[in-house]
């Protein structure tokens, strides 16, 4: 029996049932596994969806791999020619990146096949097109595998919750800079040897930069923040900081303050201020310490979590594998399953929601809480002149707390909130005075108020 026939077998009794017919674009880690979930549950996929799943195809860059359990007939590196075959209904894209994946989701959309796809950096660049060619031909867009692997966060956003006013959406939503900051924070080793560790165990890629330096969290607290508050958020509106300054003393830090450091992506909307226009949003990827009684602080290894605070719902938590093949399938056949049911009744799910376009906040108006490290002459009145400073820049001290080195001594500032400029302009203002050797660091402070 062929691979084909076993997908597409008829229904039990009378005419067999047509199938819909499926395209995979990619066939790597999350691809393969989409393939192999789409044979072996194709009795239970047909059941669900009401007609049987035919897989007619699977675009490749190389054909000389083998491919264990897959009909190497399915197999082709004419991508578009393959989503532009007459008679697909739905593709599946994890190829990933910018191109050629969005030349060819355009061109599936276009010719009228519904579209599930994994490609956060695509979404968070250009969703705003993909979802304007689904909308033109009356199709879906559907990508709940682009956020957080295997855990249900889009369609919530999308679906579940969007009869209610989302005003916060913070997410671990990187599970290698997960791992690093956990492993960093349990055996207190630094950053470069944390790194190298994770590489070597296949948790962090041979070129981090996408993970590290942030970049694979922007661009999926763009699309967070997009869905959450119906506004087009791209990469570029997120303000990014990655992981490679945290130090082992800001671990210690914030181990000393009940606290833990994370990678978080931030979205929130802006409080409500009379007479000051729409609330805007921010939207910005950092690492922060928040309390170890939080939530999130609990998210250890490469785990994933995302926690929604809403108006009517009040506070949720999403958590879950956030990568790796067998759960990121599993979010692919979510949709998979969706999409086609949307087919068999002649339906289309959601499209963009993009109708309160609210403004994004610049950094400087961003508004929470700091923790600083300086390095300080051990001489007297050394503490008045830095709490002065301060105070001079409208920025409200929480605690300090002092230990001597010698004729030098370390100061810890924790502040109260304060926008991100004063917080700037008082560093600045610091770095200058005679009795301060330097600010050896900024952390932000999140998740109490
Ligand atoms: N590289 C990502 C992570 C998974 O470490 O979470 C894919 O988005």
């Amino acid at each position: 029996m062929t691979t084909t026939e076993k997908v597409s077998g008829p229904s039990t009794g009378g005419e067999p049932t047509p199938p819909l017919r499926v395209a995979l674009l990619g066939c790597g880690v999350v691809g393969s596994e989409v393939a192999r979930l789409l044979i072996d549950s194709a009795s239970d996929l047909r059941a669900r969806v009401g007609r049987p799943l035919e897989l007619v195809g699977i675009a490749v860059r190389r054909l000389n791999r083998p491919r264990e359990g897959l009909d190497a007939g399915l197999f082709t590196t004419d991508a578009e020619g393959l989503v532009s075959r007459s008679g697909v209904d739905l593709v599946i894209e994890v190829i990933g990146g910018i191109e050629p994946a969005r030349s060819l989701i355009l061109s599936a959309l276009r010719h009228g096949a519904s579209v599930v796809t994994a490609n956060k950096a695509l979404l968070a660049e250009d969703g705003a097109t993909l979802y304007a060619a689904a909308e033109q031909s009356g199709v879906d867009l559907y990508f709940e595998a682009a956020v957080a692997g295997a855990i249900p966060i889009v369609r919530p956003l999308r679906e579940s919750l969007v009869g209610d006013e989302i005003t916060s959406v913070i997410g671990i939503v990187n599970g290698t800079t997960n791992y690093i900051l956990d492993k960093m924070d349990s055996q207190g080793a630094g950053f470069a040897e944390t790194l190298v560790d994770a590489q070597a165990l296949g948790y962090a890629e041979a070129d981090p930069t996408a993970d590290v330096d942030g970049f694979d969290a922007a661009a999926k607290a763009a699309i967070l923040a997009s869905l959450a508050f119906h506004t087009r958020v791209g990469a570029a509106d997120v303000y990014r900081e990655g992981i490679s300054e945290v130090t082992t003393s800001d671990i210690a830090s914030a181990r000393e303050m009940g606290s833990v450091v994370k990678l978080l992506a931030l979205c929130e909307l802006s409080p409500a201020v009379d007479g000051a226009g729409p609330r805007g949003v921010s939207v910005r990827v950092h690492p922060a310490m928040i309390p170890r009684s939080h939530p999130l602080a609990s998210v250890t290894g490469a785990y994933n979590a995302v926690f929604v605070e809403s108006r009517s719902a009040g506070r949720l938590m999403f958590y879950g594998p956030g990568a790796g093949g067998s759960p990121t399938a599993s979010a692919v056949l979510g949709d998979l399953v969706t999409v086609a049911r949307n087919r068999v009744r002649g339906a289309a799910g959601p499209g963009e929601s993009s109708y309160a376009a609210r403004p994004i906040d610049p950094i400087d108006d961003v508004v929470t809480r700091y923790h600083v490290c300086l390095e300080v002459a051990d001489v007297t009145g050394v503490l008045a002149t830095v709490a002065a400073c301060f105070a001079e820049h409208g920025v409200s001290i929480q605690t300090v707390r002092q230990q001597g080195r010698g004729t030098d001594a370390q100061l810890v500032v924790v502040t109260h909130r304060a926008t991100d400029a004063a917080l700037s302009a008082t560093v600045r203002a610091l770095r200058t005075l005679p009795s301060v050797r330097d600010v050896t660091s900024v952390m932000r402070v999140e998740g109490e108020t």
